[in-house]
């Protein structure tokens, strides 16, 4: 089955032809970044009419990468939700036509399934139930996974846990910015912590019922910001890369400490890392650590998968088209798309 997948759900327009849901012909990404930077942050006006500029030299791109035309693809994946609203509208539309245009059935995909699924190219093996921890800009989710067909054909989601405020991905583009770095502020601090020592600050965990799977982040980053107006120089070299290098070591055991207390609760059989914060090279140093201490089979996606791109929507969506879960041109596009409501995490 060729799958011809379309994003355009933030500041990335993306476009890929995958076949099987297993093989990338192709992945054309635009970013959006340098249109945004003077802003320190995506502006949705600004998003919407780069997508509507870029929606078709995409496309087409991708076709001619992967040497196919429209007519070959069995099917069109597009993200149809979460996002911005005026960005997701110019994706789903460009999609909606080209579905109905060539009569192809269009499968509309929740841009978080499409994030785990980006893990399927490389390990379409991953042992299920699993737990799913989907860290981005805009979403930090722990899901329990369970597959019907035991592989990533059909898959189940129950939401265990989720940001209480910030996610994970906002929390370095504001610390980032707080420190002048530029934006998006995550990898920038990925590359200055590896100069600076994780150790010269501790920040205290927020504190989060037993119980509880759920994350935050904005206590490590407010007290960063309360630690910059103390003394300035924290904001300078060389202290900042100290700063840098204890702030994303706060994150990344915020991270693994929860993910930690739902592994011994639901004992899955996998742990899958994904969405933008899963480049960070720390966070799959300390998860590919710890999850070998404990014997936990750990998977997470190669860089170029992580950020924002349409191969995971293609690869989503095909389960989906195999499924026979199609959607007409009516569909909407849902800014607030869920993947699964909140469950208890044992139930
Ligand atoms: O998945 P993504 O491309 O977009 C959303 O769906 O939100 O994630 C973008 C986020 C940004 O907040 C960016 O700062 C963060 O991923 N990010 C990183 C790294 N690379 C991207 N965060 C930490 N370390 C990185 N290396
Ligand atoms: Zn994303």
């Amino acid at each position: 089955m060729l799958v011809l997948g379309i994003e355009t759900s933030c500041d990335e327009t993306a476009a890929a032809i995958v076949r099987d849901g297993q093989e990338i012909l192709s992945n054309v990404i635009y970013s959006q970044v340098k249109i945004h930077t003077p802003y320190g942050g995506v502006v949705p006006e600004l998003a919407s009419r780069e997508h509507l500029l870029k929606i078709r030299p995409i496309v087409d791109q991708a076709f001619r990468d992967a040497n196919i035309t429209l007519d070959d693809v069995d099917g069109i994946a597009v993200t149809a939700g979460p996002g911005l609203i005026g960005s997701l509208l110019v994706g789903l539309t460009y999609a909606k036509a080209l579905s109905f245009a060539k009569r192809k059935p269009l499968a509309a995909v929740n841009h978080i399934e499409g994030h785990i699924y980006s893990v399927s190219f490389e390990f379409p093996d991953v042992e299920f139930p699993a737990l799913a921890l989907v860290v981005s800009g805009g979403h930090t989710n722990l899901f329990w996974v369970e597959s019907e067909s035991g592989d990533f054909r059909h898959l189940k989601y129950k939401l265990v846990g989720r940001t209480r405020d910030d996610a994970a991905g906002e929390a370095y583009d504001k610390v980032a910015k707080l420190l002048g770095l530029g934006y998006p502020g995550g990898p920038i601090i990925d590359r200055l912590a590896k100069a600076g020592n994780r150790q010269a600050i501790a920040f205290s965990m927020a504190k989060i019922s037993d119980q509880s799977l759920d994350f935050s982040f904005s206590g490590i980053k407010t007290a960063v910001l309360r630690l910059v107006k103390q003394n300035e120089e924290l904001a300078r070299d060389p202290m900042r890369l100290d700063l840098c290098a204890s702030f994303q070591e706060a994150v990344v055991n915020m991270l693994w400490s929860t993910t930690l207390k739902a592994v011994q609760n639901l004992k899955p059989k996998s742990l899958m890392l994904s969405g933008g914060v899963a480049a960070n090279s720390r966070l799959r140093e300390v998860f590919g650590e710890r999850s070998g201490t404990i014997g936990l089979n750990f998977y997470y996606p190669r860089p170029i998968l992580t950020t924002d791109n349409a191969a995971m929507i293609a690869a989503a969506g095909t389960a989906k088209l195999m499924r026979g879960e199609t959607v007409d041109v009516n569909v909407d596009a849902d800014p607030n798309m869920r993947l699964a409501e909140r469950k208890s995490p044992i139930s």
